[in-house]
Protein backbone atom coordinates (compact mmCIF):
# COMPACT_ATOMS: atom_id res chain seq x y z
CA UNK A 1 0.00 0.00 0.00
CA UNK A 2 1.08 3.57 -0.42
CA UNK A 3 1.00 5.80 2.75
CA UNK A 4 0.67 9.17 1.77
CA UNK A 5 0.75 11.95 3.73
CA UNK A 6 0.20 15.95 2.89
CA UNK A 7 3.58 17.45 2.20
CA UNK A 8 2.30 20.60 1.00
CA UNK A 9 2.16 21.90 4.72
CA UNK A 10 4.77 20.68 5.81
CA UNK A 11 7.53 23.67 5.51
CA UNK A 12 5.11 26.46 6.51
CA UNK A 13 4.70 24.21 9.63
CA UNK A 14 8.27 23.76 10.17
CA UNK A 15 9.08 27.48 9.32
CA UNK A 16 6.79 28.85 11.77
CA UNK A 17 8.08 26.51 15.01
CA UNK A 18 11.52 27.08 13.50
CA UNK A 19 10.73 31.13 13.83
CA UNK A 20 9.57 30.35 17.77
CA UNK A 21 12.23 28.28 18.92
CA UNK A 22 14.28 31.00 19.58
CA UNK A 23 11.51 32.08 22.43
CA UNK A 24 11.35 28.62 23.66
CA UNK A 25 13.44 27.17 26.58
CA UNK A 26 11.39 23.41 26.80
CA UNK A 27 9.96 21.32 24.09
CA UNK A 28 6.98 19.58 24.78
CA UNK A 29 7.30 16.54 22.55
CA UNK A 30 3.76 14.36 22.32
CA UNK A 31 4.28 10.91 21.16
CA UNK A 32 1.38 8.07 21.00
CA UNK A 33 2.21 5.90 22.91
CA UNK A 34 1.14 2.87 21.05
CA UNK A 35 3.66 3.57 18.39
CA UNK A 36 6.47 5.98 20.08
CA UNK A 37 9.17 6.39 17.00
CA UNK A 38 6.76 5.98 14.03
CA UNK A 39 4.94 8.52 15.95
CA UNK A 40 8.07 11.48 16.08
CA UNK A 41 9.39 13.44 13.65
CA UNK A 42 13.18 13.09 13.01
CA UNK A 43 13.41 17.01 12.17
CA UNK A 44 12.58 17.34 16.05
CA UNK A 45 15.92 16.66 17.01
CA UNK A 46 17.48 18.89 14.82
CA UNK A 47 14.84 21.87 15.43
CA UNK A 48 15.16 21.13 19.31
CA UNK A 49 18.59 20.91 19.72
CA UNK A 50 20.15 22.91 22.88
CA UNK A 51 16.39 22.84 24.01
CA UNK A 52 15.68 21.31 27.45
CA UNK A 53 12.98 18.02 26.34
CA UNK A 54 10.29 16.44 27.63
CA UNK A 55 8.58 13.52 25.71
CA UNK A 56 4.69 12.83 26.78
CA UNK A 57 3.43 9.33 26.20
CA UNK A 58 0.45 10.52 25.18
CA UNK A 59 -2.84 8.11 24.51
CA UNK A 60 -1.37 5.72 27.41
CA UNK A 61 -4.89 4.44 28.18
CA UNK A 62 -4.86 3.04 24.43
CA UNK A 63 -1.42 1.51 24.66
CA UNK A 64 -0.37 -1.40 26.64
CA UNK A 65 1.03 -0.91 30.33
CA UNK A 66 3.91 -2.92 30.53
CA UNK A 67 4.88 -1.50 26.50
CA UNK A 68 4.46 1.89 28.39
CA UNK A 69 7.39 1.22 30.94
CA UNK A 70 9.65 -0.32 28.33
CA UNK A 71 9.24 3.01 26.65
CA UNK A 72 9.88 5.25 29.64
CA UNK A 73 13.04 3.79 29.91
CA UNK A 74 13.89 3.33 26.58
CA UNK A 75 13.59 7.44 26.28
CA UNK A 76 15.59 8.44 29.70
CA UNK A 77 18.39 5.71 28.43
CA UNK A 78 18.30 8.39 25.73
CA UNK A 79 18.54 11.63 27.74
CA UNK A 80 15.08 12.55 27.45
CA UNK A 81 12.76 13.41 30.18
CA UNK A 82 9.72 11.28 30.24
CA UNK A 83 6.17 10.83 31.04
CA UNK A 84 3.14 8.61 30.09
CA UNK A 85 -0.34 10.50 30.19
CA UNK A 86 -3.84 10.72 28.93
CA UNK A 87 -4.41 14.37 27.83
CA UNK A 88 -8.36 13.01 27.51
CA UNK A 89 -8.75 12.49 31.75
CA UNK A 90 -5.85 14.43 32.45
CA UNK A 91 -4.14 11.42 33.80
CA UNK A 92 -0.25 12.20 34.70
CA UNK A 93 -1.03 15.91 34.05
CA UNK A 94 -0.25 16.96 37.45
CA UNK A 95 3.59 15.29 36.83
CA UNK A 96 4.55 17.98 33.91
CA UNK A 97 5.51 20.80 36.49
CA UNK A 98 7.60 19.12 38.72
CA UNK A 99 9.15 17.36 35.67
CA UNK A 100 9.53 20.58 32.92
CA UNK A 101 11.20 22.26 36.37
CA UNK A 102 13.52 19.38 36.85
CA UNK A 103 14.42 19.30 32.81
CA UNK A 104 15.44 22.91 32.83
CA UNK A 105 17.20 22.53 36.14
CA UNK A 106 19.78 23.93 34.35
CA UNK A 107 18.72 26.87 33.26
CA UNK A 108 17.02 27.93 36.56
CA UNK A 109 20.25 27.71 38.25
CA UNK A 110 22.22 29.68 35.69
CA UNK A 111 19.27 31.95 35.95
CA UNK A 112 19.17 32.67 39.72
CA UNK A 113 22.92 32.64 40.08
CA UNK A 114 22.65 36.08 37.56
CA UNK A 115 20.08 37.63 39.74
CA UNK A 116 17.32 37.00 37.41
CA UNK A 117 14.65 35.67 39.44
CA UNK A 118 10.77 34.23 38.58
CA UNK A 119 11.70 34.00 34.76
CA UNK A 120 9.00 31.63 33.69
CA UNK A 121 10.17 28.12 31.85
CA UNK A 122 9.05 29.07 28.07
CA UNK A 123 7.65 25.67 26.46
CA UNK A 124 6.24 25.14 23.50
CA UNK A 125 3.82 21.52 22.51
CA UNK A 126 4.54 19.97 19.47
CA UNK A 127 3.72 16.89 18.01
CA UNK A 128 2.31 15.19 14.52
CA UNK A 129 -1.33 15.48 13.49
CA UNK A 130 -3.82 13.53 15.65
CA UNK A 131 -1.43 13.12 18.33
CA UNK A 132 -3.64 15.32 21.02
CA UNK A 133 -1.66 18.64 21.36
CA UNK A 134 -4.99 20.25 20.97
CA UNK A 135 -6.56 17.83 23.91
CA UNK A 136 -3.63 18.23 25.72
CA UNK A 137 -3.22 22.11 26.19
CA UNK A 138 -6.61 22.34 26.98
CA UNK A 139 -6.82 20.05 29.56
CA UNK A 140 -3.36 20.94 31.07
CA UNK A 141 -3.93 24.80 31.27
CA UNK A 142 -7.10 23.57 32.70
CA UNK A 143 -5.24 21.25 35.08
CA UNK A 144 -2.67 24.17 36.30
CA UNK A 145 -5.89 26.56 36.28
CA UNK A 146 -7.60 24.93 39.10
CA UNK A 147 -4.55 23.78 41.01
CA UNK A 148 -2.96 27.27 41.14
CA UNK A 149 -6.35 28.59 41.61
CA UNK A 150 -5.82 31.45 38.97
CA UNK A 151 -7.42 31.63 36.06
CA UNK A 152 -5.75 30.59 33.12
CA UNK A 153 -4.31 33.82 31.16
CA UNK A 154 -6.00 32.38 27.93
CA UNK A 155 -6.05 36.00 26.04
CA UNK A 156 -6.35 36.07 22.17
CA UNK A 157 -4.12 37.23 20.00
CA UNK A 158 -1.38 36.46 22.59
CA UNK A 159 1.03 33.85 22.09
CA UNK A 160 1.41 32.68 25.70
CA UNK A 161 -0.37 30.49 27.98
CA UNK A 162 0.66 31.67 31.57
CA UNK A 163 0.10 28.67 33.51
CA UNK A 164 1.71 29.82 36.45
CA UNK A 165 4.33 31.90 37.58
CA UNK A 166 6.82 29.24 36.61
CA UNK A 167 5.26 28.11 33.65
CA UNK A 168 4.22 29.38 30.18
CA UNK A 169 2.66 27.51 27.08
CA UNK A 170 3.15 28.79 23.53
CA UNK A 171 -0.68 28.91 23.02
CA UNK A 172 -0.31 27.15 19.23
CA UNK A 173 1.38 23.82 19.17
CA UNK A 174 3.86 22.88 16.61
CA UNK A 175 3.01 20.76 14.07
CA UNK A 176 5.42 18.26 12.87
CA UNK A 177 4.98 15.08 10.15
CA UNK A 178 6.39 12.43 10.22
CA UNK A 179 8.87 10.78 8.25
CA UNK A 180 7.80 7.36 5.98
CA UNK A 181 11.53 6.15 6.63
CA UNK A 182 9.67 2.59 6.21
CA UNK A 183 6.22 1.26 4.85
CA UNK A 184 6.11 0.04 8.84
CA UNK A 185 6.03 3.46 9.89
CA UNK A 186 3.56 4.27 7.51
CA UNK A 187 1.28 1.00 8.59
CA UNK A 188 1.39 1.81 11.90
CA UNK A 189 0.27 5.70 11.41
CA UNK A 190 -2.74 4.27 9.35
CA UNK A 191 -3.21 1.57 11.71
CA UNK A 192 -3.88 4.38 14.67
CA UNK A 193 -6.13 6.31 12.40
CA UNK A 194 -3.33 9.19 11.77
CA UNK A 195 -3.78 8.97 7.92
CA UNK A 196 -6.75 9.84 5.99
CA UNK A 197 -8.38 6.70 5.72
CA UNK A 198 -10.05 7.11 2.30
CA UNK A 199 -7.02 6.74 0.44
CA UNK A 200 -6.65 3.55 2.62
CA UNK A 201 -7.35 0.16 1.62
CA UNK A 202 -9.40 -0.96 4.94
CA UNK A 203 -9.48 -4.33 3.81
CA UNK A 204 -5.59 -5.13 3.34
CA UNK A 205 -5.15 -2.11 6.71
CA UNK A 206 -7.45 -4.83 8.98
CA UNK A 207 -5.97 -7.94 7.71
CA UNK A 208 -2.54 -6.56 8.52
CA UNK A 209 -3.80 -5.37 11.67
CA UNK A 210 -5.13 -9.20 12.54
CA UNK A 211 -2.04 -10.65 11.37
CA UNK A 212 -0.18 -8.45 14.19
CA UNK A 213 -2.99 -9.39 16.61
CA UNK A 214 -2.72 -12.87 16.29
CA UNK A 215 1.13 -13.44 16.70
CA UNK A 216 1.18 -10.91 19.59
CA UNK A 217 -2.76 -10.32 21.09
CA UNK A 218 -4.08 -13.50 20.15
CA UNK A 219 -6.34 -13.71 23.38
CA UNK A 220 -7.65 -9.83 23.08
CA UNK A 221 -8.51 -10.45 20.22
CA UNK A 222 -9.87 -13.86 20.63
CA UNK A 223 -12.15 -12.48 23.38
CA UNK A 224 -13.57 -9.22 21.74
CA UNK A 225 -14.74 -11.65 18.48
CA UNK A 226 -16.22 -14.33 20.78
CA UNK A 227 -13.21 -16.66 18.95
CA UNK A 228 -12.09 -18.64 22.26
CA UNK A 229 -11.93 -21.60 20.13
CA UNK A 230 -9.55 -20.96 18.07
CA UNK A 231 -7.24 -23.67 17.02
CA UNK A 232 -4.11 -21.74 15.98
CA UNK A 233 -5.07 -21.99 12.17
CA UNK A 234 -6.64 -19.04 11.91
CA UNK A 235 -5.57 -16.15 9.48
CA UNK A 236 -6.60 -12.76 8.70
CA UNK A 237 -9.39 -14.22 6.41
CA UNK A 238 -10.72 -16.64 8.44
CA UNK A 239 -11.09 -13.58 11.09
CA UNK A 240 -12.74 -11.49 9.08
CA UNK A 241 -15.21 -14.22 8.02
CA UNK A 242 -15.90 -14.50 11.07
CA UNK A 243 -17.00 -11.33 11.87
CA UNK A 244 -18.58 -10.95 9.02
CA UNK A 245 -20.93 -13.69 10.22
CA UNK A 246 -21.28 -12.10 14.22
CA UNK A 247 -21.68 -8.86 13.18
CA UNK A 248 -23.88 -10.23 10.06
CA UNK A 249 -21.57 -7.77 7.28
CA UNK A 250 -23.48 -8.85 4.21
CA UNK A 251 -24.43 -7.48 0.77
CA UNK A 252 -27.42 -8.00 -0.88
CA UNK A 253 -27.45 -11.46 -1.55
CA UNK A 254 -25.69 -12.68 1.54
CA UNK A 255 -22.22 -11.74 -0.27
CA UNK A 256 -19.72 -11.42 2.83
CA UNK A 257 -18.73 -7.40 3.31
CA UNK A 258 -15.70 -7.71 4.37
CA UNK A 259 -14.88 -4.30 4.04
CA UNK A 260 -17.27 -4.08 6.69
CA UNK A 261 -15.81 -6.41 8.95
CA UNK A 262 -12.84 -4.54 8.64
CA UNK A 263 -13.65 -0.91 9.44
CA UNK A 264 -14.90 -2.73 12.60
CA UNK A 265 -12.32 -4.28 13.35
CA UNK A 266 -10.11 -1.14 12.49
CA UNK A 267 -12.71 1.11 14.56
CA UNK A 268 -12.78 -1.01 18.01
CA UNK A 269 -9.04 -1.15 17.97
CA UNK A 270 -8.27 2.60 17.12
CA UNK A 271 -10.71 2.66 20.05
CA UNK A 272 -8.79 0.96 22.36
CA UNK A 273 -12.11 -1.68 22.54
CA UNK A 274 -9.90 -4.99 21.39
CA UNK A 275 -7.61 -4.14 24.57
CA UNK A 276 -4.41 -2.05 25.71
CA UNK A 277 -2.62 -2.56 22.22
CA UNK A 278 1.19 -1.59 21.63
CA UNK A 279 2.02 -1.64 17.93
CA UNK A 280 5.72 -1.47 18.36
CA UNK A 281 8.41 -1.82 21.10
CA UNK A 282 11.93 -0.02 21.92
CA UNK A 283 14.24 -2.68 20.75
CA UNK A 284 13.21 -5.36 18.18
CA UNK A 285 14.58 -8.65 19.59
CA UNK A 286 11.85 -10.78 20.22
CA UNK A 287 8.04 -10.70 20.61
CA UNK A 288 5.91 -7.98 22.06
CA UNK A 289 4.95 -11.11 24.63
CA UNK A 290 8.98 -12.14 25.73
CA UNK A 291 10.00 -8.85 25.44
CA UNK A 292 7.70 -7.02 27.81
CA UNK A 293 7.45 -10.40 30.30
P1 LIG B 1 -3.96 17.25 17.58
O1 LIG B 1 -4.28 18.61 18.18
O2 LIG B 1 -2.58 16.80 17.91
O3 LIG B 1 -4.24 17.12 16.13
O4 LIG B 1 -4.93 16.16 18.30
P2 LIG B 1 -6.30 16.37 19.11
O5 LIG B 1 -6.06 17.06 20.40
O6 LIG B 1 -7.32 16.95 18.19
O7 LIG B 1 -6.68 14.85 19.45
C1 LIG B 1 -6.94 13.89 18.45
C2 LIG B 1 -7.86 12.82 18.98
O8 LIG B 1 -7.20 12.08 20.02
C3 LIG B 1 -9.14 13.34 19.63
O9 LIG B 1 -10.16 12.38 19.37
C4 LIG B 1 -8.83 13.31 21.11
O10 LIG B 1 -9.98 13.23 21.94
C5 LIG B 1 -8.02 12.04 21.19
N1 LIG B 1 -7.10 12.00 22.35
C6 LIG B 1 -6.20 12.93 22.72
N2 LIG B 1 -5.50 12.53 23.80
C7 LIG B 1 -5.98 11.30 24.14
C8 LIG B 1 -5.64 10.34 25.16
O11 LIG B 1 -4.73 10.52 25.98
N3 LIG B 1 -6.35 9.18 25.16
C9 LIG B 1 -7.34 8.92 24.25
N4 LIG B 1 -7.98 7.75 24.35
N5 LIG B 1 -7.67 9.80 23.27
C10 LIG B 1 -7.00 10.96 23.21
P3 LIG B 1 -11.32 12.60 18.36
O12 LIG B 1 -11.90 11.27 18.07
O13 LIG B 1 -10.85 13.43 17.22
O14 LIG B 1 -12.31 13.47 19.18
P4 LIG B 1 -13.25 12.99 20.40
O15 LIG B 1 -14.13 11.94 19.81
O16 LIG B 1 -12.41 12.46 21.48
O17 LIG B 1 -13.96 14.24 20.76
Amino acid sequence: MNYQWYPGHMTKAKRMMQENMSLIDLVIELVDARIPLSSRNPDIDELGKNKYRLILLNKSDLADEAANRLWIDYFKSKGFHVLEINAKTGQGLRSIQGIAKEACREKIERDRKRGIKNRPIRAIVVGIPNVGKSTFINSFAGKACTKTGNKPGVTKGKQWIRMNKELELLDTPGILWPKFESEEVGRNLAFIGSMNDEILQMTELAADLISFLLTHYKEALAARYGMEDMDGMETPLTVLTHVCESRKCYKKGQEADYEKAASIVMEDFRSGRIGRITLELPEKTGTVKEDMA
